[in-house]
This record gives structure tokens, C-alpha cells and sequence, in this order.
């Protein structure tokens, strides 16, 4: 019965707002450096979208290798649940460095520097709305 609760709960807070956030993230008016958007893009963008919008049915779909799909990284989903460090490590190393048996599709960027990474989560935090934002650093402190 909790656990129901929770489940559900979980998911209407995942639920991203389709209509009016999808493309809020405006890459080309958003205050960043270009050399983290071309990081960004050059290594993420293919799954996570251009924007960070992620792929289009990954709350309840799976790709044709039958994994899930990339989350947006925008604010609209999961990602600023998990700490700096938490999201650092999955940048680098990927889910295989929390679960040896993982076989989806975030395998990590063990080739980026921690500059990069730190860059990109940055970069993440940077374009999720003010209040979550605000939200984050109050609990995480950065
Ligand atoms: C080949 C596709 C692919 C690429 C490239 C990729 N990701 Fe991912 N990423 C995923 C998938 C799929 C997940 C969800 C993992 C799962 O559930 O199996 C994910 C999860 C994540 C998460 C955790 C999100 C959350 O809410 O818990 C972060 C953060 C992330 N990716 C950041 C990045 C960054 C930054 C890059 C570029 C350096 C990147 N990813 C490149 C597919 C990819």
C-alpha cells in the first residue's frame, strides 16, 4: 500500500509538463560558454536531445535493443533529485559503476576530463528553471 503510494507518486512527479517545457530550454539565448554546449552536444545530445529534452516516450517505452531511453536533463524529470557527485559519476563512469550488470545505454564518458564533467553538470543545473534550481542548492549547497 505505501510502496503503491510512493510509485505513484514518484510518478506524477516525474511527469514532465509536455506542452509547456519540452522546448522551453533555448540553447542558442541560454547563458553558457560555447565550449560546454558543443561538449554537450558533441556527447549527449544524440540521446539526451539538443535541448536536454530527452527521447520522446521515455517514461514508458524502451528502444528497439529493448533498454530504456534517455530522461530529459532539463528539470522536467528525475535528474535533480541526485546529488553533484551522484550525477558526476554517472556522467563519467555510467550506470555500470552502481550496478556491474547494467545493460542499457548510459554507459559513461570515462574519456572526458573532470573538468568536462563538472562542466556538463553545471551546465545541467544551468538551464533547469530558477525554482528548482533554488531548490538544489538549498539542499545540496552547489
Ligand atoms: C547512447 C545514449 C546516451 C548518451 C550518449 C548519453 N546518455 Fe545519459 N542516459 C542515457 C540513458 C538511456 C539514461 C537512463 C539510464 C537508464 O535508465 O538505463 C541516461 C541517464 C543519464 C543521467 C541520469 C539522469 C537521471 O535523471 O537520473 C544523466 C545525468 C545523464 N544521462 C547525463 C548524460 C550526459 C551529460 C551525457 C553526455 C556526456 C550523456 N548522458 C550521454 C543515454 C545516454
Amino acid at each position: 500500500m505505501i510502496t503503491g503510494i510512493i510509485i505513484i507518486g514518484l510518478y506524477f512527479m516525474m511527469m514532465p509538463d509536455n506542452n509547456s517545457t519540452q522546448n522551453r530550454v533555448d540553447l542558442v539565448n541560454a547563458q553558457t560558454s560555447p565550449a560546454v554546449v558543443s561538449l554537450y552536444q558533441n556527447n549527449c545530445a544524440s540521446c539526451h536531445g539538443k535541448n536536454l529534452q530527452g527521447q520522446v516516450g521515455w517514461q514508458n517505452q524502451l528502444d528497439e535493443d529493448g533498454h530504456r531511453l534517455a530522461p530529459p536533463l532539463n528539470g522536467t524529470a528525475h535528474t535533480w533529485h541526485h546529488s553533484p557527485e551522484y550525477l558526476y559519476r554517472v556522467i563519467k563512469y555510467g550506470f555500470t559503476s552502481f550496478d556491474p550488470n547494467y545493460e542499457g545505454k548510459m554507459l559513461g564518458n570515462s574519456g572526458l576530463s573532470d573538468e568536462e564533467v563538472w562542466e556538463l553538470v553545471s551546465y545541467m543545473k544551468e538551464v533547469w528553471p530558477n525554482e528548482i534550481k533554488e531548490v538544489y542548492e538549498n539542499r545540496f549547497g552547489s
